[in-house]
């Protein structure tokens, strides 16, 4: 693993913006992995700002989201699709129609996990993975577990994720379901990228890095992985060794 720790979060921003608008000058056709939250929104400026002055196109581009939630509509405020429309879609230009997701209300869950499965296979596999990290350690929607998972499924969300993310809720309570990638299937990028900011996350970000690699910490299977990259701030490293 490779870990930067950069001043702030604006400057962890323009470096993982660079990075993939790199990658996207280099392989246009190329397929991204996207997450949501806090972490990636620095990231998606510097991408929408690079677009915006012609530097990079993300015409041919293909996206995979990381996970939604279930029993919310699609078009709701706080839903993963509106958040990565108001994110950075409607300012880059990437066709919708290059865009996925996991459907959250979908009847089958297991039918679902298998649709997303196949259509990420069909666009040759995720290049570049983006992600952020849970105060406990979750990426995507994995919470802590027994198990390492493998492929997308329909999880329940824990205490820490519903109180991180209940502030989002103003008009309905926060759903408690999501579907997610699972560990397995963000391990089958080439490339991660993760993002962590903020004295929340240095608990979590110690674990990743320096603790028992165990689905209770889910994001320890990226050690696994020959090819991550971690951007911290000073406060999400505070508690490394070095
Ligand atoms: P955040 O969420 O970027 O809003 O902190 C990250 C996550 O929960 O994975």
């Amino acid at each position: 693993m490779n870990i930067f720790v950069l001043e702030d979060e604006a400057a962890i921003g323009r470096a993982v913006g660079d990075l993939f608008c790199r990658f996207v000058q280099k392989k246009p056709a190329a397929v991204l992995g996207l997450a949501t939250g806090a972490s990636p929104v620095p990231a998606y400026r510097r991408m929408a700002e690079r677009c915006r002055n012609g530097e990079v196109s993300f015409r041919r581009v293909r996206t995979f989201n990381l996970d939604e939630y279930c029993d919310l509509p699609e078009d709701h405020k706080n839903s993963y699709h509106t958040f990565m429309r108001q994110e950075l879609f409607s300012w880059v230009d990437l066709p919708p129609e290059n865009t996925g997701f996991l459907n959250g209300n979908a009847e089958d869950e297991f039918a679902e996990s298998e649709r997303y499965r196949l259509a990420i296979e069909k666009a040759g596999g995720i290049d570049i993975q983006l992600l952020g990290i849970g105060r406990n350690g979750h990426i995507g929607f994995n919470e802590p577990a027994e198990n390492f998972t493998a492929e997308s499924y329909k999880t329940a969300l824990t205490g820490s994720t519903i109180a991180a993310n209940s502030i989002y809720f103003d008009d309905i309570p926060m759903p408690r379901y999501a579907m997610t990638m699972g560990v397995g299937a963000i391990l089958r990028a080439r490339q991660i990228v993760l993002i962590a900011t903020g004295g929340a996350k240095a608990d979590a970000v110690k674990i990743m890095l320096e603790g028992e690699m165990s689905p209770r910490c889910p994001a320890t299977a990226l050690r696994q992985h020959p090819d991550v990259q971690v951007y911290l701030d000073p406060q999400a490293a505070a508690l490394l060794r070095k």
